[in-house]
């Protein structure tokens, strides 16, 4: 028999609070086609991109986050010391160590908060979420704070044109705390790492270190490039519109609802294209808000969906007590799915 005393904690967990920071500069597409043979209609009807935001030197990883989470500590209602656990998604921040969440859970003024980054690339919000639910239930914090976040103009060869008009930057955040009813259903997550090198960084950073220049790739004055994501468009493409459909409705039979008992869909912001032929795919009735700010955000990656979610809240198009299914997806490849009540 176990010597061992388990700890319970809440018996449900919600999302309680949301926040997002977008960076100051909006970035139309014509500064994109500064460097790509390509033009805005194609962009436009391509991915459905039409700006999105680059962050400038003030606008760190850290600074974006602590402007994100303290809007979504206050929407929640709750002092920073009450957060127990500090979770980071993202695929931007360029210390191997230490994790960028000791540092924003000190800025943010919480009581030695556990604090730790993960890499689940564009399902990174819907794995923080996973995990903090999982500590509120199981006892180990009260309140959770998970942030997505990006800066991937740092990350984007501006002379691709398979990725240059795609990525943008921003946080979000969302409070996770304590409920008396099941207000995050369960997750729907996987991994095909058969089809990592569908997107991934171009050079690995010991070898560009080693920086063997016949082997790295230069631009197009000769210099070395700085790594970069890139990315086979169509096969991943295809992957999110036959395969992300199906874990979308996975998630909703999980949770024990269909289509018409939902009020909002926040899917990965990566290309309207993809999130229109969701919608068809899974019959989605004509009352559900859709979101589709990857229009003037881009892809943040881990930041696409909470940024998402605020603007539906701010905007009036979702209302809090709504009931929305998220689903994120990319890098590794890797998604996840749960049916949430917005805050
Ligand atoms: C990137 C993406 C918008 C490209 O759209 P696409 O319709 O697949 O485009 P293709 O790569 O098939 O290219 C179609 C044509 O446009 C051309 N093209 C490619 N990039 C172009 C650009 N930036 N501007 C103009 N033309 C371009 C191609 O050369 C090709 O021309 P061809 O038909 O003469 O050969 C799309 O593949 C995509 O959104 N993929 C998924 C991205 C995603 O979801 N990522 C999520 C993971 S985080």
């Amino acid at each position: 028999m176990s010597k061992i005393k388990a700890r319970k904690g809440a018996p449900y967990a919600r999302i309680l609070g949301v926040g997002g920071y977008r960076p100051v500069r909006v970035v139309p597409n014509e500064v994109i086609l500064e460097k790509i043979d390509s033009s805005d209609e194609w962009i436009r009807s391509r991915s459905g991109i039409e700006t999105r935001h680059w962050a400038n030197d003030e606008e760190t990883v850290a600074a974006m986050s602590v402007e994100a989470s303290g809007k979504a500590i206050a929407d929640a209602g709750i002092a920073a010391e009450q957060i127990g656990a500090v979770v980071v998604s993202t695929v931007s921040h360029f210390s191997q160590t230490p994790a960028i969440a000791t540092e924003i859970a000190d800025r943010l003024g919480t009581d030695k908060a556990a604090a730790f980054d993960i890499s689940a690339g564009c399902a990174g919000f819907g794995y923080g979420l996973t995990l903090a639910k999982g500590m509120i239930v199981e006892g180990s914090a009260e309140y959770v704070l998970v942030i997505g976040v990006e800066r991937l103009s740092d990350l984007t060869d501006l002379e691709d044109r398979a990725t240059a008009f795609l990525f943008g930057d921003g946080a979000g955040a969302v409070v996770v705390g304590p409920a008396q009813e099941p207000h995050i259903g369960p997750t729907v997550w996987g991994s095909e790492g058969d089809k990592s090198e569908t997107i991934k960084q171009t050079v690995p950073w010991n070898e560009f270190r080693l920086g063997d220049v016949s082997k790295l790739p230069v631009d197009s004055e000769g210099n070395v490039k700085f790594p970069a994501i890139t990315q086979e468009g169509q096969a991943v493409f295809r992957w999110a519109v036959f395969e992300m459909a199906k874990v979308a409705q996975q998630a909703l039979d999980a949770a024990g609802i269909t289509a018409d008992d939902l009020d909002v869909f926040i899917p990965h912001q990566a290309n309207v294209r993809i999130i229109d032929s969701m919608v068809k795919t899974l019959k989605l009735p004509e009352h559900v808000t859709v979101a589709r700010d990857v229009r003037t955000t881009g892809n943040t990656s881990a930041a696409s969906i909470p940024l998402a979610m605020e603007r539906l809240l701010a905007t009036g198009e979702a209302k809090s007590g709504d009931t929305a299914l998220v689903i994120g997806f990319g890098a590794g490849l890797v998604y996840a799915a749960t049916v949430v009540t917005l805050p």
